[in-house]
């Protein structure tokens, strides 16, 4: 047993696997409430701003019919100088079983491991990790293509400041597919090299071998100036436009893990058409992401905390 989801990094393959296996198990009992998680405690503590991953987290746990708290920060004794790990503990002392963390701080979640006995999954960590996003995402593109083996995945974009493209990479290179990272210089690192995936700058070569485009998000938020000249020029080089549409393979998929900055990583038109009538055979699946981030959440809950007394 894992204990917790800090990141994909130090997750072993059977754990992607018998999420994946519970996912999937889980997907056709949907429609109806389960009782797997009842008499546990879940509770999210956000940091920063969530609609879809904390809400999913919360229909996640009641689905399963574990009672789930969301903390609100800003009214609690965080914001009157109690640390963090206070805090913590005292939810641990309330008889939380699992705390969901969301923390603009790379690393929160590793300090914190050894402190406190209580299941600790990361929702996202400033720019290190958000593993919940890669599971699901990876749900997502298996449960398509009924394989991830041998798909090319294009992931473009701010790969600098992502969390999702630290966690895909290896999650998704662990159930063999290929990862290509395309986005400006400035947004792509040279450390990137070493992760194994493929890495370049132009998005038109990219694209039209890719089985899946995943769009990121600018993090507009985690920008330091001089990295972008403007977001006219980023969406002029590395946005999906109707012309690059186009150039898709047939049967290709686009992903994006929300919310979207349209104008920036997609133009308005592009993604009418991609909702109305999307070229031959594309698919494009950024509800579908939400609907499988519910299941697989709760697939998580449910490993993490099927032996916890
Ligand atoms: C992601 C996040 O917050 O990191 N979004 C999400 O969880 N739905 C992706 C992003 O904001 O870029």
């Amino acid at each position: 047993m894992p204990g917790h989801l800090l990141g994909l990094r130090n997750w072993k393959m059977e754990h992607i696997q018998e999420v994946m296996e519970r996912s999937f198990f889980l997907s056709r009992y949907r429609e109806r409430k389960l009782d797997y998680l009842r008499g546990k405690l879940v509770a999210a503590l956000f940091f920063e701003p969530s609609t879809r991953t904390k809400f999913s987290f919360e229909v996640a746990a009641r689905w399963l019919s574990a009672d789930f708290y969301d903390f609100p920060v800003e009214m609690s004794s965080v914001v009157k100088g109690e640390s963090l790990l206070d805090t913590i503990l005292t939810l641990k002392s309330m008889g939380l079983n699992a705390l969901i963390l969301r923390h603009p701080q790379s690393g929160t979640l590793e300090w914190l491991q050894n402190k406190v006995d209580i299941t600790l999954i990361n929702a996202g960590d400033g720019s290190h990790e958000h593993p919940t996003q890669a599971l699901l995402d990876i749900f997502t593109i298996q449960k398509y293509f009924d394989r991830l083996k041998g798909l090319k995945i294009a992931m473009v974009g701010d790969i600098k400041h992502s969390r999702v493209v630290r966690s895909s990479i290896k999650g998704l290179k662990e159930m063999g597919a290929e990862v290509y990272l395309v986005g400006p210089p400035t947004l792509l690192p040279y450390c990137f090299q070493e992760t194994g995936a493929k890495v370049g700058s132009s998005l038109e070569e990219v694209i039209k071998e890719a089985d899946v485009v995943y769009l990121l998000r600018l993090q507009r938020e985690r920008q330091q100036a001089g990295l972008l000249p403007s977001l006219e020029e980023y969406s002029y080089l590395y946005g999906l436009n109707i012309e690059r549409l186009l150039l898709l393979k047939e049967g290709a998929m686009v992903m994006h893990p929300g919310p979207l900055n349209i104008g920036v990583e997609i133009t308005q038109e592009a993604l009418d058409k991609l909702h109305t009538s999307p070229p031959s055979g594309i698919t494009v699946s950024i509800q579908r992401q939400v609907e499988n981030g519910i299941i697989v959440r709760a697939a998580l809950l449910d490993f993490l905390l099927k032996g916890d007394g």
